[in-house]
């Protein structure tokens, strides 16, 4: 089966091989501590210019690292904004409302890009905002927010940036000596081709040595994390055979050339998805360029349904995706991450072309 879903992605032969022979580790030993320690410098050198910044890795979905990052740094008594476009943006909102933090949500329509006007003012009618959380890629539409002018904001109003870097950590630019963000979540199992279970959050040392208080939970706690895996030991049990299986992926994302490789593989993926679903009538929801390389939206032509197209690609070994929200029917999505080879490839279109023609 080739997974076209936004992750869990189809394994690589390397990564399934360190999951099927990974030694049994307990967590509380040299040998994973060791493994930790290599994990944190691979996530800590997927982007170049991260001198200032130190990886935690927590046992959860990218969910609990997106969490983990608000419940650390988004202050109890002054606002944070979300900048929200999609589910994912939504989603930070409703964390933010359950951990008890004030909050003020600048939304848009889903498919339209980051309303940065809206977010300056409310930035001017609560100056003492704190921080502005925002999604990169905001997988509910493939949307890849520019983040270049809301960086440049925080950075007049004094405000920190947060970002839901979950679909885009590892398959897409982030530069971040640009936008210092204080904080930025990502996720094992999408751009870094590793297994679900494990999730990490890159942030500022500075901010990560001290003791925020800010957070309302003990596990979502990254001072904790951050101190003990230093040593390589974390607070809580590990998922031992998830961090097995990221070690192998993050050894072949860098001998396959890092991000800007990965991302270019997506992109020439994509590219000949949407040209073949251009041939057949069927149109992408955003223009050329607004989509992030891994993930592509595409309209339901009419009379169409999205469960007669999952179904027949299903049988024919491929996973596509719905649409989510007021998108599910209208829109199917197609991910381009994780091990699709060019018979895959080949074989898709034809299974497209059989659907649409
Ligand atoms: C941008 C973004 N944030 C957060 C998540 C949540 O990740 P998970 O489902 O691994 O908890 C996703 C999942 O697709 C995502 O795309």
């Amino acid at each position: 089966m080739i997974l076209l879903n936004p992750g869990p992605v189809t394994l690589s032969p390397g990564v399934r091989r360190a999951l099927a022979e990974g030694a049994d580790l307990c967590h509380r030993e040299a040998e994973f501590a060791a493994l930790t320690r290599d994990l944190l410098a691979g996530l800590e050198a997927v982007y170049e210019d991260a001198q200032d910044y130190a990886a935690a890795l927590l046992t959860g979905s990218g969910t609990c690292g997106v969490e983990a990052m608000l419940a650390t740094f988004a202050p109890r008594d002054r606002p944070t904004l979300v900048a929200a476009n999609g589910v994912y943006g939504e989603r930070m909102a409703e964390m933010l409302r359950r951990q008890g933090k004030p909050l003020l949500l600048a939304r848009s329509e889903w498919a339209a890009p980051i309303d940065l006007e809206a977010v300056r003012r409310l930035l001017d009618a609560r100056p003492d905002t704190a921080c502005v959380a925002a999604v990169h890629h905001e997988t509910t539409t493939g949307r890849l927010n520019d983040l270049t002018p809301l960086a440049a904001l925080c950075r007049e109003r004094g405000a920190e940036l947060l970002i839901d870097a979950v679909s885009s950590f590892g398959g897409e630019e982030i530069p971040l000596a640009t936008w210092r963000p204080l904080a930025l979540a990502g996720t094992a199992n999408k751009c870094l081709h590793g297994i679900p279970g494990l999730a990490c959050v890159l942030a500022r040392r500075a901010a990560l040595e001290q003791e925020s208080g800010h957070a309302p939970s003990l596990y979502l706690d990254l001072g904790g994390y951050y101190r003990e895996q230093r040593n390589g030991f974390s607070p809580f049990t590990q998922a031992v055979q998830a961090a097995q299986a990221l070690h192998a992926a993050l050894a072949e994302f860098a001998q396959q050339g890092g991000w800007g490789a990965r991302r270019a593989r997506y992109q020439a993926r994509t590219d000949r998805i949407r040209a073949r679903l251009a041939a057949l009538g069927v149109a992408p929801l955003l223009p050329a360029g607004e989509s992030a390389a891994m993930l592509t939206a595409y309209l339901m032509p009419a009379g169409r349904s999205y469960e007669a197209l999952h179904d027949s690609l299903k049988a024919q070994g491929f996973v596509l995706y719905a649409g989510q929200g007021p998108f599910h029917g209208r829109v199917f999505r197609i991910a381009t991450m994780g091990e699709i080879g060019a018979t895959d490839l080949e074989r898709l279109e034809t299974a497209l072309t059989e659907f649409f023609a």
